[in-house]
């Protein structure tokens, strides 16, 4: 911070603490925060300390641990300051305090960094570092960053080698993917960061009207070598400043991950692209990297976010997830916003229209995603061969890439992500990328990595997902690659019936969706029936095999029961050995081309002796007949009523984590946006 008016260090640390409770759905085993040491106890020559507070555990746990730190004056005014926090998610290395970050360079904190990404050529630079003589405390990936950076201090050519300069030599050596931010007893009131395949964000609060909205990047031309050993002799002007507003000295930067951290500070904003340094130095933001790609945007432009704090708050409801299921009926309205004309019946995904006749051209369509996002192109996948009359391939990003799948310049990739920021997706994205297929994005993330790398793509808009187990990003998808189809087959004759039967059903979609949420007192009466039992099948198929397997999905994540999503035609390959009596299945039956079949399978379901609850239409007196327990929903065309019939499951869910006594937002082992492949 660089504000006119000081803050005090209680402060600074709720300010830290605010930011890391709005992320802590994206991992929560640990957290720590860095900071200035007190004027008051500062035994340093200069008088600059750093003082390092990790805890394990949730954000709560490290705020109470703040309070207890006498050595820090809580009410010491403070005009500059950069203080740092982060929340960890394990990869490398157990959750505990020590492998938490903020890490250090060494005891007396003289550089110290947060991480988000993966290192993936720590081993070579710890094992290089150690026969350096530097001591590692950690079993993260993470901590040979800062030992690099003091390594490459260590070895400066002089006094005049600049914080930023230290940055860039280090990140020349990393590999992996990173957003960092660095603070240093030896550059007090500096902030340094820089990012690589991680998102990474700046807010800036100003007093004033900021004078410049636009950023210029700051080139230099001097070439680094490669190799750890040559990384001491090599020099680089230093660039100057970029961002003037009225008066340097009111301004606040925060450097964060996702917005939902910083929003209640500042809706101002500009994000990083990968390998760009950001500085901040005496009020003055500035951009640099190493040399000027082609083609490559030399400006990062401030932009004004749309999300408001409320949106990301949880309201009347007891979880992020209870009430992201309810406001379903709004938030799929707002994915059609605009797009859909009732009246002319026409659908336009104004991000797809300039490239409509490419993609109409195309030999496949690919549609890859991880969990969740991948259920959604498993529920479209049939309206979308029926709608474009294309061969549609859909994919789990990971095995998609393990099987190196051959991808041509004439196919179009969708990407599918809430967050936009997943791993596996990205790289699967950068992959199509080099086979010169046309990529398109389906995300819920404006300004995420996903939305940024692809051709053209749509935002779903169905508002911030807080809670890790998604609920209406997944209708939302649903209804924009449904929409998808329709665009695709506006010229289509034959079609036309079918279109306007689907425009017709996803107007009504809203008052349906209130409808099936209503039935939550009967199915919070199922759960108590259900929730002290060890497994739970979830079968179906044809348009609801991905209701299955999304329910199976929030089943096994938030309630840690086993659950398994069965295709009702592979019954009697294998599942059928598991039905007893004991053995609680849902099944679900919807009145499709799939009725009669499902009807067989619950047939034999009741040959041996199994007591299912059946997810039904309204008044199906032939399942109800057969059934232990129904839940009737309201009918709607085959192709949307995959939306309506997770929602009972999305509510199960949520009702037997809470009778179990679990967090339903933030699942063990689970994170909402997972950064690392
Ligand atoms: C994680 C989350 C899931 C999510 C998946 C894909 O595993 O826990 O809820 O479905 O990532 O995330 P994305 O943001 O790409 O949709």
């Amino acid at each position: 911070l660089n504000y006119q008016v000081p803050r005090t260090r209680k402060e600074i640390f709720e300010m830290l603490v605010k930011g890391l409770q709005r992320l802590e759905y994206r991992g929560y085993d640990s957290a720590g925060v860095a900071v200035d040491g007190s004027k008051k106890t500062a035994t340093d020559i200069n008088g600059n300390t750093i003082c390092l507070i990790k805890k394990q555990g949730k954000v709560k746990a490290l705020d109470e641990e703040l309070y207890k730190k006498d050595s820090l004056d809580l009410d010491e005014e403070l005009y500059t300051h950069f203080g740092l926090a982060h929340t960890r998610w394990a990869t490398h290395g157990e959750p505990s305090a020590v492998n938490s970050h903020p890490h250090r360079s060494d005891k007396d904190n003289e550089f110290v960094v947060i991480h988000n990404g993966i290192i993936t050529n720590y081993k070579e630079l710890k094992k290089y570092l150690i026969s350096q003589g530097y001591e590692f405390e950690s079993e993260t990936d993470t901590e040979v960053i800062p030992k690099l950076i003091k390594y490459v201090y260590d070895n400066r050519e002089s006094d005049t080698v600049s914080f930023s300069m230290l940055v860039e030599r280090v990140i020349k050596q990393l590999e992996g993917a990173f957003a960092l931010v660095f603070k240093s007893r030896h550059f007090p009131g500096e902030a340094v960061s820089t990012r690589r395949g991680s998102p990474l964000l700046i807010g800036v609060r100003s007093k004033f009207e900021l004078l410049t909205e636009q950023i210029p990047v700051q080139y230099n031309s001097v070439h680094f070598k490669e190799g750890v050993q040559e990384m001491n002799s090599h020099n680089r002007p230093d660039s100057s400043t970029a961002l003037d507003s009225e008066d340097t000295s009111a301004v606040e930067y925060f450097f964060a991950s996702d917005a939902s951290a910083i929003i209640e500070h500042t809706n101002k904003v500009l994000y990083l692209e990968d390998d760009d340094v950001a500085v901040v130095k005496e009020g003055k933001l500035s951009i640099h990297r190493m040399n000027r790609q082609a083609g490559e945007d030399p400006i990062r432009a401030i932009q004004t976010l749309q999300m408001e704090l409320q949106q990301i708050m949880k309201g009347n409801f007891d979880a992020f997830m209870q009430k992201e299921i309810f406001e379903q009926p709004e938030s799929v309205v707002n994915t059609m916003r605009g797009r859909i004309c009732f009246d002319t019946n026409n659908v336009v995904l104004g991000g797809l229209k300039d490239h409509l006749k490419e993609i109409k051209r195309c030999r496949r369509l690919i549609m890859i995603g991880c969990g969740t996002s991948f259920h959604a192109a498993v529920a479209t996948r049939q309206i979308l061969e029926e709608l474009t009359e294309l061969p549609v391939m859909v994919e789990l990003a990971s095995d998609f890439l393990d099987r190196y799948t051959p991808v041509f310049r004439d196919d179009v990739c969708f990407f599918i992500s809430q967050s936009g920021e997943t791993a596996d997706t990205l790289m699967a994205l950068r992959y199509c990328k080099e086979h010169g297929a046309l990529t398109v994005g389906i995300t819920n993330t404006v300004g995420s990595s996903i939305c940024r790398e692809t051709d053209c793509g749509v935002h779903i808009n169905a508002g911030p997902e807080i809670g890790v187990a998604s609920t209406k990003a997944y209708t939302s998808q649903f209804v924009a690659l449904t929409m998808f189809s329709l665009m695709m087959s506006e010229d289509k004759l034959s079609l036309q019936k079918r279109r306007l039967d689907i425009i017709n059903g996803l107007r009504m979609l809203p008052e349906l969706i209130r409808k099936v949420l209503a039935l939550d007192e009967k199915i919070k009466s199922i759960a108590n029936e259900l929730y002290e039992q060890r497994s739970l099948l979830v079968m179906g198929r044809g348009f609801n095999y991905a209701t299955c397997l999304e329910g199976a999905l929030k089943i096994k994540e938030i309630t840690y029961m086993h659950s398994e999503g069965i295709l009702a035609g592979e019954l009697k390959h294998g599942p059928l050995a598991l039905i007893d009596k004991d053995m609680p299945v849902i099944m679900l039956i919807m009145k499709d081309g799939c009725y009669t079949k499902c009807h067989n399978a619950l047939q034999q379901i009741k040959a041996r002796s199994g007591r299912p609850i059946i997810i039904c239409c309204q008044d199906d007196y032939e399942a109800i007949k057969n059934a232990y327990q129904t839940i009737e929903l309201p009918q709607t065309v085959d192709c949307l009523q995959g939306i309506l019939s997770v929602i009972p499951l999305q509510l199960l869910s949520f009702h037997l984590a809470v009778l179990r006594g679990f967090d339903v937002d933030c699942p063990r082992n689970l994170a909402k946006s997972v950064t690392v492949e």
